[in-house]
């Protein structure tokens, strides 16, 4: 019987974790904090300072992410580029989905093979949002559209976003043994293999193996891309 070892690797820089945490708990507050705005009339202005603040908040954190798209690591640019070796895993994690979670989780290194596109996307709706903020009561216009229903139009798509996001994190934090969400926390995910030849006490495999299914085995390096 092959042995299943256990490999810890630092996947999400520091800054990264701080971006996604800002930008995670600002947009949750920004969308309390309009739905308090559309319904406490005593503390409007409370809420409106606060929503002012806030956005502003998310736009620093916005720019760190932009910053980091040009630092190696996995927050690089070129990791939001899907390489053809994940299609397979975009595949496996659809069947994953439709299967309501029976199929197995595909193997990945930082970021889930399918929701990878959406990130960018994301961002560009955030981008968006924050302008449109911005501007909410000027006369600008955007393809006929006031600057207000912008807003609101993009603030739909990041609560829609925000819903499946965590919905699906937590799903595969449940189903997997890769403790996704603690890695956004502490930026280490686990990596289990099987290999005969495990530098005891090193903790660095001689073979490089990762295996998720228990039914298949794959190189942790053949899932990690090359951006250093
Ligand atoms: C309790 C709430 C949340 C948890 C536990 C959480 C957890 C995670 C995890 C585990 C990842 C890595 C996902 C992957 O494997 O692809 C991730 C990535 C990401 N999350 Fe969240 N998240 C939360 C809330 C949010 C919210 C509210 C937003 C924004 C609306 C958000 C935006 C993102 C983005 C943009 C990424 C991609 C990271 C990057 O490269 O910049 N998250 N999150």
């Amino acid at each position: 019987m092959q042995q299943e070892n256990i490999r810890y690797v630092l996947v999400w820089s520091v800054w990264l974790r701080l971006s996604h945490w800002i930008i995670a708990g600002g947009v949750l507050f920004q969308i309390a904090s309009a739905w308090a705005l559309a319904h406490d009339d005593a503390n409007a202005a409370f809420w409106l300072d606060w929503h002012l603040i806030t956005g502003q908040i998310i736009l620093m954190a916005f720019a760190l992410r932009v910053v980091l798209l040009f630092f190696p690591g996995s927050s690089n640019w070129r990791a939001f580029i899907p390489e053809r070796s994940q299609l397979q895993a975009m595949i496996q994690m659809i069947k994953f989905y439709l299967s309501l979670a029976r199929f197995p989780l595909p193997n990945w290194y930082a970021h889930n093979p399918l929701w990878l596109p959406v990130y960018p996307v994301f961002y560009l709706v955030l981008a968006g949002c924050v302008i449109s903020g911005l501007l909410y009561n000027s006369s600008h216009v955007f393809f006929g559209n006031p600057m207000y229903e912008l807003h609101g139009a993009l603030v739909g798509l990041i609560v829609a976003f925000s819903i499946f996001h965590i919905a699906t994190v937590f799903l595969h934090d449940l189903k997997g043994k890769g403790a996704y969400i603690s890695a956004m926390v502490n930026g280490f995910r686990y990596f289990h293999y099987t290999g005969l030849d495990d530098k005891a006490g090193s903790g660095l495999p001689g073979k490089q193996s990762a295996d998720f299914s228990d039914k298949q085995s794959i190189s942790v390096d053949s899932i990690k891309k090359q951006f250093d």
